[in-house]
């Protein structure tokens, strides 16, 4: 049961993995005999869903006493032992750094119904996973370039959950995406809580983060590769001239900007200024005019006046966004920002939310209209919500990670390409019908 980013995405997945390969099966909830739980406490929100699920699951352990819970990631790192007054079905927490070791450590626990245990020391090290190097994968993947964050960015409690930054061996990363690629992964994501400084830690290899792209690009067989999330102030040039230059590396980036005016910035820790931030649009823009933005953005952080939130919607404005995620400020425990004065209160979160939100709204309709009438390549994702009565409808992604609805006749698509013509634009998506043949 997985909530958070990506990284607790792809940490799930691995974990799936690792355990069917010892003999383990994913059951439904009725069925399991243990529940990994992996969780997130960047925000107020997701922390909360943790403790109302583990109340939850509560009803399996009083129904069978066999049934134990191992909770994961970001809010076992904080609580760690703590976990285990409230929750005694708790025989498990890890954080990070011990994720390499939970598949043996599940078996341990099923065999020694007694014990507990606790996997949450940071290590000095990258530490490097078994690699299942059979089995099927997906088209898309997710792959770990490297752990923590050394930024303390005023509001975020990421580096404490998650430790300093530590790089993963270039060689480590190009064997698991080559491994991925030669079983039939067409689109791989490389995945760090900031990207760009990849290698600038001690535990690099020498390799940069652009480096890293381009190796990563050339292995035969791969049709897309991403990267996510990227820190502005870290962004190399040869990055950015990248989107330019590489066939294969999707033109669209997630730059999360946070705040549109420089004093919110400054007290946020961000380390570069609304001017610097446009500066790399423009640069972007140049090396790849269709490139597609999104962003990430607080509201209400501590100190921001009416002014400030106004110079956030009008950067909004200026960038155009293809979407952004918007959160409210919300207090961490030990950050920065917890202990600033001029907290704003809840309801002006909530106005200035909403008045962000629906001008991205407007942008993102605004957007995806102009795609209607050209063609896109679509990496089919799976079977669409929305449905044909006589046809299949699939859904899947464009180039730039528009999500796009087509029906087809036939068999199932799922990981395949499509050209696809765009039909109309909805809300958050478009509609399209297939041209030819799919690969
Ligand atoms: N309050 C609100 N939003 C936050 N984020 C991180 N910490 C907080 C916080 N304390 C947001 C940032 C970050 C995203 C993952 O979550 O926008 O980019
Ligand atoms: Fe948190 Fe800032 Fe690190 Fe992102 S860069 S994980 S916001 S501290």
């Amino acid at each position: 049961m997985t909530f958070g980013c990506q990284m607790n995405v792809a940490d799930a997945d691995w974990l799936t993995q690792a355990l069917v390969s010892r003999g383990w099966a994913a059951v439904s909830e009725g069925e399991a005999q243990v529940f990994v739980v992996t969780t997130c406490s960047v925000r107020e929100k997701p922390e909360q869903k943790v403790y109302s699920l583990l109340g939850r699951l509560k009803s399996h352990v009083d129904r069978n006493p066999d049934v134990f819970v191992a909770v994961g990631g970001c809010v076992a790192q904080q609580v760690g032992e703590g976990f285990w007054e409230r929750f005694p079905f708790v025989r498990l927490v890890f954080g990070t750094d011990g994720m390499a070791m939970v598949p043996q450590t599940l078996e341990r626990l099923a065999i020694h119904p007694d014990q507990r245990i606790s996997l949450l020391d940071f290590l000095d090290h990258y530490p490097e996973r078994e690699l299942t190097q059979d089995g099927a994968v997906g088209a898309q993947a997710f792959v770990n370039i490297m752990q923590g964050c050394d930024n303390f960015c005023a509001y975020c409690i990421v580096p404490y959950t998650r430790g300093r930054q530590k790089s993963r061996a270039s060689d480590a990363v190009l064997t698991e995406c080559g491994s991925l690629v030669r079983r039939g992964t067409r689109e791989l994501t490389l995945l760090g809580q900031n990207v760009n400084s990849y290698g600038q830690d001690r535990h690099g290899d020498g390799t940069s983060f652009a480096a890293l792209l381009q190796r990563v690009a050339s292995i035969p067989g791969l049709l897309r590769l991403k990267f996510t999330t990227s820190h502005p102030k870290d962004i190399a040039p040869e990055v950015v001239e990248a989107f330019g230059q590489v066939p294969n590396l999707c033109p669209q980036l997630h730059l999360p900007v946070q705040a549109g005016s420089d004093a919110v910035l400054k007290a946020m820790g961000r380390k570069y200024t609304r001017a610097h931030y446009l500066d790399i649009v423009r640069s972007l823009r140049a090396a790849c005019p269709h490139i597609a933005l999104t962003t990430d953005i607080i509201v209400g952080f501590p100190g921001e006046t009416a002014q400030d939130f106004e110079e956030t919607l009008s950067l909004v404005k200026q960038v155009r966004f293809l979407s952004s995620f918007s959160f409210k400020y919300s207090d961490r425990p030990g950050v920065r920002a917890e202990k600033m004065g001029l907290k704003v209160p809840e309801e002006e979160k909530s106005r200035r939310l909403a008045i962000l939100q629906d001008l991205q709204n407007c942008i993102t309709a605004e957007e995806l209209a102009r795609t209607v009438g050209t063609e896109a390549e679509v990496l089919v994702e799976g079977r669409s919500k929305m449905q044909d009565s006589d046809v299949h409808c699939w859904k899947g992604r464009d180039e730039a990670g528009r999500i796009v609805n087509f029906p087809a006749q036939g068999d199932d698509l799922t990981g395949k390409m499509a050209r696809v013509r765009i039909l109309a634009a909805k809300k958050h998506s478009l509609l399209g019908e297939i041209r030819g043949d799919v690969w």
